[in-house]
């Protein structure tokens, strides 16, 4: 589903991301996982061609989508749930809603306005508060359901339990794991390692510019030389 292959990418004459190999296979989550500053957040605002990529590809499905424009790697079907969230403020719920189903759909519209509010049921009872009036896990089960108005056949989601309260984390955990049964194939960027192993069918791990290490949650949570290596965990 995404190929990623010998990326080069960061900022201005700084290579932040170096020869780095990733591939997500069709209904399979990859997590992401890597110390602060390793450059996760910059991997998936190059798959969003939100970054110059100066050598490498990456494919969706069979179409070559590297360094095309942001707006049309979403309309070909990659969903984006930034670190920042990026809710707007000043719109209510709804509205923040609404503007997510103008863009036209890649394929046959599977999320409708109605459909995100019964799989967030909170969302429901909050469409009339403004942006800047929602709690963080508000803001992020927003977030989630804009992109999923997206109609995607990814969804790319950084770190998105971070700040959040066990409780909501454990709320997200259970909406991603649903949207995975239900055959999502998801890139995941997340710091929460027991959240990350629990959801991901494969882990790469970030370091010095590149893979650093790629196996099974299974295979990570046997491995406390790698966690403490990689991960500092
Ligand atoms: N806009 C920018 N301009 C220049 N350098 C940047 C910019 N954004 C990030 N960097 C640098 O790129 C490197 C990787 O940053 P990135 O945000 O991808 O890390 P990350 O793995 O997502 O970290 P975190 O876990 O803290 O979110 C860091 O050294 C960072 O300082
Ligand atoms: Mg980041």
């Amino acid at each position: 589903m995404l190929k990623i292959s010998n990326l080069h990418t960061g900022y201005g004459e700084t290579e932040v991301i170096r020869g780095l190999d990733l591939n997500a296979a069709p209904g399979q989550v990859l997590a992401i996982l890597g110390r602060n500053g390793a450059g996760k957040t910059t991997i998936l605002k190059a798959i969003m061609g939100l970054l110059p990529v100066s050598q490498g590809s990456i494919f969706l499905g069979d179409e070559d989508i590297t360094e095309q424009a942001p707006f049309d790697i979403a309309r070909k079907g990659i969903a984006y749930v930034p670190e920042t969230r990026d809710i707007f403020p000043s719109l209510t719920v709804q509205e923040n809603l609404e503007l997510a189903t103008r863009v036209p759909p890649h394929k046959k519209r599977e999320w409708t306005i109605e459909r995100v509010l019964d799989f967030f049921p909170r969302l429901g009872e909050r469409l009339q508060n403004g942006g800047n009036q929602l709690s963080g896990g508000e803001q992020q089960m927003l977030a989630i359901a804009r992109a999923l108005l997206m109609n995607p056949r990814l969804l790319a989601l950084d770190e998105p339990t971070e700040g959040l309260a066990p409780i909501i984390v454990q709320q997200i955990h259970d909406k991603l794991l649903e949207l995975k049964n239900e055959g999502m194939t998801m890139v995941l960027v997340e710091q929460n390692f027991g959240f990350a192993t629990s959801l991901a069918d494969n882990i790469c791990i970030i370091g010095r510019s590149t893979l650093a290490w790629e196996g099974s949650p299974d295979e990570i949570l046997g491995r406390k030389d790698i966690q403490a290596q990689w991960l500092g965990v």
